[in-house]
């Protein structure tokens, strides 16, 4: 599309997330509207959003119902006192949280989005050792290829490389190890890398001394390292591992969360149950910014006692437990557990993968992998040497968007996300849409 001068102006006075001004314009997208799976820009012209806006759209956008109940709150109460008290809604949102998460999960403090619910965990580990006895357990142990967030917090808990470095020194306290991912072609098996993956987590803690490690974070399947999940029995082991040494295990669930993999959490997908899930995206539908951090019920006990001794969580944003987000929130959770989505998506996602199996036919799709909607296709140069191909994915990025279609590219491999309703007739659209924008990215290398 063309921008105006009045445009391109403003957006000289502002910035994309993560994105060169510059880049953006020799291909700009200014969006005005959404429904369902697609987008229109300000020219009228539809976009399909194969990533539900970035993971967030589970239902759709524009859900009639979670735009009804987010109206409904607006006219009744749009802001509760954060200090003072709280709400009806919010207190019906922690109850239903608390209702649908796995094991006794029942501790829910609503936010503001992803990385707010990431600073949110690591700040209530930290303190619920102090309070416990263990005060020197303050560490984290996380991946490197992993994302958590863009505050300090988040970012030194991500394992993003170059992303992180303008912003260094990071904070301490932070260890990383590697994911499944990084080492796969230097095993003899899937299995064999996954368990030497889940040893270093041990290895890791061991040598930091247990007793100043608080917690283990990992993205079940992490976005940023190319949608690779690792085994059931790399969770078991973490599982184990944190059990042995005294740690937290905080499951980042911001995208995998609320049916993206087939189960309402990607815990229960992998029949690991983690400490702490921190939560976000699509808890609201992308209506208003919401977020959760999500704890065993057992562990807020160290955050009570007499109120003469002051105990409380020493944490706290303006927006946390907004009425408007806890409403929003409430008509997401229950739309998916009517309509049980995360059954559909686990259904709708392997009829994805099947045709996305179908662009190994121009041999350069080393792997198509994933759980439920949230599937990645990985570029090789050729399927026998597995050279990875970032020129093919830089070209893809451009034809994706001049067909209209919208994924994320990061070069060597792309990822669909779509919203959890796709119909079977709008994954073939999509479908068809990949196919020939790789066709003509193809053409381009
Ligand atoms: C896995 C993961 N964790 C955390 C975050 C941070 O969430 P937010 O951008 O809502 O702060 C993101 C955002 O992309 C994410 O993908």
């Amino acid at each position: 599309m063309q921008l105006d001068d009045r445009q391109k102006k403003l957006l000289g006075r502002t910035f994309l997330d993560y994105q060169s001004t510059e880049a953006f314009l020799q291909n700009p997208i200014v969006v005005s509207r959404a429904e369902g799976v697609y987008y229109w820009d300000t020219e009228g012209r539809r976009y399909f959003d194969g990533i539900g806006g970035i993971f967030v759209a589970n239902l759709g956008h524009g859900h009639p119902r979670v735009i009804e109940a987010v109206k409904r709150q607006l006219d009744t109460m749009s802001f509760s006192p954060p200090m003072h008290g709280t709400s009806d809604i919010a207190l019906d949102f922690v109850e239903r949280v608390g209702e649908v998460t796995p094991g006794t999960l029942n501790f829910v403090k609503p936010f503001s989005g992803g990385s707010e619910s990431m600073e949110a965990a690591m700040k209530f580990a930290r303190q619920y050792y102090k309070q416990t006895d263990r005060p020197h357990k303050y560490k984290f142990v996380s991946r490197y290829l992993g994302y958590h967030g863009s505050t300090f917090g988040a970012m030194a808990a991500s394992g993003t490389g170059k992303r992180k470095t303008p912003f260094e020194p990071q904070m301490p306290g932070f260890i990383k190890v590697y994911p499944p991912s990084y080492y796969r072609d230097r095993f003899a098996s899937w299995e064999e890398c996954n368990r030497f993956c889940a040893q270093m987590f041990e290895d890791a803690i061991i040598n930091e001394d247990p007793d100043t490690v608080a917690g283990v974070i990992v993205e079940p399947i992490g976005n940023t390292g190319g949608i690779i999940p690792p085994t059931e029995e790399y969770f078991h082991l973490l599982r184990e591992i944190c059990d042995r040494h005294d740690v937290l295990l905080i499951f980042d669930e911001i995208i995998t969360g609320w049916g993206r993999t087939g189960s309402m959490f990607a815990a229960e997908t992998f029949g690991a149950i983690p400490d702490i899930i921190c939560s976000g995206k699509a808890l609201s539908n992308g209506t208003i910014p919401l977020g959760a951090m999500i704890a065993r019920e057992d562990m807020a006990e160290a955050f009570k006692g007499d109120p003469a001794a002051g105990l409380n969580f020493a944490h706290g944003h303006t927006y946390a437990g907004s009425p408007v987000g806890c409403a929003a929130g409430l008509a997401v959770i229950n739309e998916i557990v009517e309509k049980d989505l995360a059954a559909r998506a686990g259904k709708m996602g392997t009829y994805l993968a099947e045709k996305l199996e179908g662009l190994k036919k121009y041999g350069v799709v080393r792997e198509v992998r994933g759980r439920g909607l949230i599937r990645g296709v990985e570029f090789v140069k050729d399927t026998n040497g597995l050279q990875p191909f970032p020129e093919l994915g830089m070209a893809l990025k451009k034809t994706a968007l001049q067909n209209g279609l919208i994924i994320r590219v990061d070069p060597t491999w792309f990822a669909v996300v779509p919203a959890l309703v796709i119909s079977k007739d709008e994954v073939d659209e999509m479908c068809e849409l990949i196919d020939r924008s790789l066709q003509e990215a193809l053409a381009m290398v």
